[in-house]
């Protein structure tokens, strides 16, 4: 027999990270931590390698309790993953595979567009309005799934709290996912976390380490959903998937949060910087209350290779779905020195810590 992949496969084009720069503080392509992972992190990962002959916890019971003291919940409503992108995958091969509906934001994040794809799922993406999701109109759509990024990847806009739950109100979704990757850098009091909506039965929150916690090289991500839901996804989720490094690493980030706390301090302040230099230089930006921005660029692809020339990777728009703008992760105070420099085209750019 001839060996032939699912036809509609051939839609997919392969996902395309973002692109380094000659340093790691001009790389700001990719929504990564500008400070990284805390010394007790480093620590407690360093500890676990000595455990590396040994299968991981199958369910991370010991983050999984942290996790559920943290969020009110049960730990058998938690789900813990290689990375929240695992759980978008479980997602899809749970309840979308062979014809399943998905209604999500125009853009949306590439994952919950691939994943639905892949098991032959169908999408309809509602267009954002004024740069955020059109709430309304999506909660006409009948969909298996309704998918919510707030903070939005790649605007960084995002809906209230008051509005995420009038959508789990009025949504003719089966289940809302709200993706809370960006979360922990709001500082608009409106914009509170959909957790308590789970109770509803309706409603379901990713949450990832890559972040805010500086762990997306280690892969740690979790769902907070209605327990038929978890059990559902623990019946087909790959038993190790995440690793005793990754366990760890969680478990003590939660267990030092004032590292999270210099985080969000760092990357809230920054933020306004990043903006101030952008509309410095001509451009509108977005309001943003994720740790990126985004810049509104008719010269899109000349500013992304005049700032790569200058040492700074920043993500094309259009490969993001939003042609004529870039988006910018907040960087470092160095990053931050170094970006002043490239938008001044300033060749004599300041000395750099390597990758
Ligand atoms: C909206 C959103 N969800 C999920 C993720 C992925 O998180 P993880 O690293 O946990 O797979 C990202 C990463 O950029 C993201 O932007």
């Amino acid at each position: 027999m001839t060996l032939a992949a699912r036809p509609w496969l051939e839609q997919i084009a392969p996902y395309r990270p973002g692109r380094h720069a000659a340093s790691a503080d001009g790389s700001l392509a990719s929504n990564e931590s500008a400070i990284g992972a805390s010394p007790s992190i480093i620590a407690a990962v360093t500890a676990a390698a000595q455990r590396s002959q040994f299968y991981p916890d199958p369910l991370a019971d010991e983050l999984r309790s942290e996790l559920a003291a943290l969020h009110g919940v049960d730990p058998d409503q938690i789900l813990v993953g290689n990375g929240s992108d695992e759980l978008i995958f479980l997602l899809a091969l749970a309840y979308l595979t062979g014809g399943g509906h998905v209604v999500c934001a125009d853009p949306a994040y590439r994952i919950d567009e691939i994943s639905t794809v892949v098991v032959g799922g169908r999408l309809t993406q509602v267009p954002l309005k004024d740069w955020t999701h059109d709430l309304q109109t999506m909660a006409t759509v009948e969909a298996d799934i309704a998918y919510v990024v707030n903070p939005h990847n790649p605007t960084g806009t995002v809906r209230s709290h008051a509005d995420i739950e009038q959508f789990a109100r009025e949504s003719r979704a089966g289940l809302i996912v709200v993706d809370e990757a960006y979360i922990d850098f709001t500082d608009d009091p409106a914009a509170r976390t959909a957790m308590d909506l789970v109770a509803t039965g309706r409603v379901a929150v990713l949450r990832t380490f890559s972040k805010v916690h500086g762990l997306a090289g280690l892969r740690v991500g979790y769902l907070v959903a209605p327990l038929e839901v978890i059990a559902t996804l623990r019946k087909i989720r790959a038993p190790f998937s995440v690793g005793v490094l990754a366990q760890s690493a969680a478990v003590a980030a939660l267990r030092h949060p004032e590292h999270r706390d210099a985080v969000v301090g760092h990357t809230v302040r920054v933020r306004t910087e990043v903006a101030g230099l952008f509309e410095r230089a001509g451009y509108e930006v977005v309001e943003s209350q994720a740790n990126f921005v985004l810049v509104v660029a008719p010269d899109e692809q000349d500013l992304v290779e005049r700032l790569y020339t200058h040492g700074v990777s920043v993500r094309p728009g259009s490969s993001l779905g939003l042609p004529g703008t870039v988006r910018v992760s907040v960087p470092s105070d160095r990053g931050l020195e170094l970006l002043d420099h490239a938008l001044a085209g300033d060749l004599h750019v300041p000395a750099l810590s390597g990758r």
